[in-house]
């Protein structure tokens, strides 16, 4: 079948031999239809309940959900103790790869659990209390993952904070939260270099904090500044505390963490999630999205644990499902570009889940260096984050999948928890450049601002796209924003309050299959990388600085990272013509407020911004100038001519 859209080969079935012996069928489509909550109750039986519930959904305080209510779990104990019973102690949870070669680990499910349990007495000792909320800010290492589930198993909130992100953005993370302690590092590596990481927590709780306890792994052997008191080293009180512990189980609306991530103003919102849903979903759909065969398969996906793709997709799903899997500490180009590729070479990696800019980049290197390997154990791929352009899905199920393998374009965001849109392999064939169909167990739409259905039709045309919403409520799906229930409605459910149907963010499509296109988000949220980031936060780090008197930021499409930051400028009158070198230290700026992630691409010094009558700033006409389009509808403008001065300037 050929698409009509791009005209070239549309559809890719899976092959029969992976069909046949896929986790997912066809019936699964149809019994979530039939019984849509029966379904739900199935699948969280997947997890070991220690008080088992009786009610499935309580949807009558909507928006805020209510699932398997009267039910009590452990969380840590489904990921690590039930299969340690189960009799598989002695496989591998984690093939860990730090960033130096030949840094390298394997950590069995009888290890982990001993880890969890030590570190669980320890936090205890620290103070810690279920309900607590404890950030970690630490690089890709077991600790890590040894963190978020010894506050699992405490029923402590785990905040992880990207390590990437500087102190100031870490200390908005750790107040809003009033953590108590925080997990890190003494340095981590970057590009062969061993950099400080504590450093950045002592200047977030250096004043005004809630943080009574610093604990600390102890990495990369570089000096480290000590608070005696606070400051506790991992290697004194875990490697020493008991390894026996017993889980008490909590409710399976007990919340299991908070994770800050951006919307649409500079404040980032603490997303809350809770236990028995959210393990539910992200149990069930590693299983059947990612076909995981436990005893068999070597799974990878390689995002941080400072995203919810690594809280899902590399701590409670994989773990959950008793899955083996590699956790790899440094970036894919150090030492040099071959370095996923010798990974996936060395364990037998079969399932791959990575992010489309990352796809990119290796086509970018060219696929000499994937061909210079050995890609055969690879059986199925994954991409999550931002839409996949077409070019780039077949170039990685060419290169990496030898053409053969299935990929799973999974949509879903930091509030849906786990995927939501995505083809089941083996049973949905998949499209390049779209997420095919919800899940089963998910129900979602595109619609016009009415909550009309918008399909392919005469009427709407073939291209038309609307808003992606999810009208029916999901295990996984968020609590609320900590300590805000009212932008929690504002954000996600006011748009379609009527209907009571959560509004994602992304514009979205059918194509004449029925399948699901995601356009991208159509709010002042940009997607550099796959990494979320507002354009109020990176404005309000410009105008952070002492020479810029406003700023505007809009995101671009940009062909390596999807989208790319553009900053214009109003410097203050005394800086007003603003050289090169004041726009490498505005670019800094932001990279130093917020995170190397966040430097705009480009930062223009402007005499005006395009304002409405109204005082508002119209980035739409600024994304206009910035991809260099005509400009769209200006009659709203205050003043018509600015565009003239911003090209000038440009
Ligand atoms: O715009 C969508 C895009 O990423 C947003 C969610 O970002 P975040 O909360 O950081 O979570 C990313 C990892 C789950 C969405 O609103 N997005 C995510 N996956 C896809 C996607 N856009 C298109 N296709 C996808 N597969």
């Amino acid at each position: 079948m050929t698409d009509t859209f791009t005209e070239a080969p549309a559809t890719y079935p899976a092959s029969v031999e992976f069909a046949a012996q896929a986790n997912g069928t066809e019936a699964l489509y149809r019994e979530a239809a039939a019984d849509r909550l029966g379904f739900w109750a199935k699948q969280a039986n997947r997890l070991s309940w220690q008080t088992p519930f009786t009610e499935v959904l309580d949807w009558s305080e909507a928006p805020f959900a209510k699932w398997f209510a009267d039910g009590a779990l452990n969380v840590a104990y489904n990921c690590v103790d039930r299969h340690v019973e189960a009799g598989l102690g002695e496989r591998v949870a984690i093939h860990w790869e730090g960033e130096p070669v030949d840094d390298r680990r394997s950590i069995t499910y009888a290890e982990l659990f001993t880890d969890v349990c030590r570190a669980a007495n320890a936090l205890t000792a620290l103070g810690l209390r279920a309900g607590d909320r404890v950030a970690i800010y630490m690089p890709m290492i077991p600790e890590a993952v040894v963190a978020m589930l010894a506050c699992a198993r405490l029923g402590v909130l785990h905040s992880v904070v990207f390590a990437g992100y500087a102190a100031s953005a870490l200390k908005a993370r750790i107040d809003d939260a009033e953590a108590k302690v925080v997990i890190t590092t003494d340095g981590q590596y970057r590009r062969g270099q061993a950099v400080p990481l504590k450093a950045a927590v002592d200047e977030a709780v250096s004043t005004d904090t809630t943080v009574e306890h610093v604990l600390v792994v102890r990495r990369t052997g570089i000096e480290t500044p000590w608070r005696e008191g606070r400051d506790v080293w991992w290697h004194d009180v875990v490697d020493s505390a008991s390894p026996d512990h017993t889980p008490q189980a909590f409710n399976s609306e007990h919340p299991l963490f908070l994770l800050y991530t951006s919307g649409t103003t500079g404040k980032p919102k603490g997303i809350v999630h809770t236990s028995g849903g959210y393990l539910t979903q992200a149990s069930y759909t590693h299983h059947y999205v990612f076909d995981i065969k436990p005893e068999t398969d070597v799974y990878w996906c390689t995002a941080d644990i400072g995203w919810i793709t690594g809280h899902s997709y590399v701590v409670y799903g994989p773990l959950s499902n008793g899955a083996t899997q590699v956790l790899y500490e440094g970036t894919p180009a150090w030492p040099d570009q071959h370095r996923h590729f010798e990974i996936i070479e060395r364990y037998g990696v079969t399932i791959y889940y990575t992010a489309p800019t990352l796809v990119r980049t290796f086509m970018k290197w060219g696929r000499d260096i994937a061909d210079s390997h050995d890609l055969s154990t690879l059986r199925l791929l994954g991409t999550v984050g931002e839409p996949i352009n077409p070019e780039a899905w077949r170039w990685y199920r060419e290169v990496f999948g030898a053409n053969e393998t299935p990929i799973v374009d999974t949509w879903w965001q930091t509030e849906t928890g786990a995927a939501m849109i995505s083809p089941l392999p083996g049973v949905t064939e998949c499209k390049p450049g779209s997420a095919t169909r919800p899940l089963p167990g998910i129900s979602a739409r595109v619609v016009d601002d009415h909550g009309n259905l918008i399909e392919p039709s005469p009427e709407y045309g073939e291209h038309a796209s609307g808003y992606l919403v999810l009208d029916q409520p999901w295990p996984s799906m968020l609590r609320g924003i900590w300590g805000d229930p009212k932008r929690f409605r504002e954000t996600y459910w006011s748009r379609f309050a009527d209907r009571g149907w959560y509004f994602a963010g992304d514009g979205a499509r059918y194509d004449l299959d029925g399948n699901i296109w995601v356009l991208g988000r159509i709010d002042d949220v940009m997607n550099v990388s796959g990494h979320r980031i507002s354009t109020a936060e990176v404005e309000s780090a410009l105008v952070g600085h002492a020479h810029v008197a406003e700023a505007a930021v809009v995101g671009a499409s940009d062909e390596h990272t999807g989208q790319a930051i553009i900053a214009f400028v109003i410097l203050q009158a005394d800086r007003a013509d603003g050289g090169a070198e004041m726009i490498e230290e505005l670019r800094a700026e932001v990279a130093r407020e917020i995170s190397p992630i966040a430097r705009p691409k480009e930062v223009h010094v402007v005499p005006e911004l395009p304002k409405t009558r109204s005082g508002k700033i119209m980035r739409r006409l600024l994304r206009d100038v910035a991809e260099g389009r005509e400009l769209g509808d200006t009659s709203t403008l205050l003043d018509p001519t600015v565009f003239e001065a911003i090209r000038a300037a440009r």
